[in-house]
């Protein structure tokens, strides 16, 4: 299938996880991929992020579907440093179709002072996607498809108004539910031009943001330290459906098809990819 011949798509968070599955599914159907990652650890972090060898790697992969990868190192807080990326795209590559704003981190650590992991999960998480689209629009014509990840913590009851839950998951699940309103709302600005905007919102993913301790903590508050293996047989309790997670592919195959002309008049939606996750949890009010 050739749905994204000519095309190019730009990707946040590109190294690994998601944004990886996304530039090798968008090149498998043609597109040349542009894609920024910041390829070094956050200190308040309690796991790492991506490498330069993780995006060097999302390169090689792209380039064996025989499509053409420019891989930046550059952050999503720095509406700067996402002009000079897709600039080098314009420039390399003659055109912007796509845009995908996937990069994101879960909760800081949750001793960070005056709740400075708030600012720090937030400042990425909203202000980075709504960065993106920003660095993006100038560039985008009819038929342009820009694509924001979620999650389904922002739709969920209970995942900020909780004093039990970390500062920076605070900060995660407020972040994502306003890109389900910003998603509506500009999507709505931007329908007359052609360019459709819509949220995908995955449960559970088998990525580094849900294998990590902070993650593992919120699946098992009775242990300290909890494992993988502690977490395994709580992750399944998230969704309807008896997994304990959904793969990255799974949402690239939902991105793919909104990046194509099969979706050319679907806008402004909120689409889950949660495996009936919503469907035992009472949705948040918004
Ligand atoms: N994994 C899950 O369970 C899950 C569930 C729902 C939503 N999501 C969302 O999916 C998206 C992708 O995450 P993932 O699951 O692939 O996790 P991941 O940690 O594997 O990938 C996230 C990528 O974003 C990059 N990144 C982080 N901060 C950045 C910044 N400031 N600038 C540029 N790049 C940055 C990281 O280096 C990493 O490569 C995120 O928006 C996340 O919130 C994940």
């Amino acid at each position: 299938m050739e749905r994204l011949k000519g095309k190019v798509a730009f990707i946040t968070g590109v190294a690994r996880g998601q944004g990886r599955a996304h530039a090798v599914r968008l090149a498998s159907e043609g597109a040349d991929i542009v894609g920024i990652d910041i390829c070094e650890n956050i200190d308040s972090m309690n796991y790492p992020l991506s490498s330069e060898a993780d995006l060097a790697e999302t390169v090689k992969l792209v380039e064996q579907q025989g499509r053409k990868m420019i891989g930046v190192k550059g952050d999503v807080r720095s509406r700067e440093q996402l002009a000079s990326a897709i600039d080098r795209g314009m420039k390399e590559l003659g055109r912007l179709d796509i845009v995908v704003a996937n990069a994101g981190i879960i909760a800081g650590k949750a001793d960070t002072y005056m709740a400075s992991g708030f600012v720090e999960v937030s400042d990425i998480d909203l202000i980075g996607a709504m960065n993106t689209v920003a660095a993006s629009l100038p560039h985008l014509k009819e038929g342009a498809s820009i694509i924001i990840t979620g999650s389904t913590a922002g739709m969920m009851k209970g995942m900020t108004e909780n004093v039990g839950v970390a500062t920076g998951g605070a900060a995660y699940g407020w972040s994502k539910r306003i890109l389900i309103s910003y998603v509506e709302t500009l999507a709505l600005q931007l329908a007359p031009y052609m360019v459709r905007l819509n949220g995908v919102h995955p449960t559970n993913c088998n990525t580094h943001l849900l294998h990590n301790v902070d993650v593992y903590r919120a699946f098992r508050p009775d242990l300290e330290n909890p494992t993988r293996e502690d977490a395994m047989p709580v992750l399944p309790l998230m969704q309807a459906m008896p997994i304990p997670f959904i793969e990255p592919e799974d949402i690239s195959a939902l991105i793919a098809f909104l990046a194509s002309d099969d979706g050319r008049y679907i806008t402004g939606l909120n689409i889950r990819v949660d495996a009936g996750a919503l469907l035992k949890t009472p949705p948040t009010e918004r």
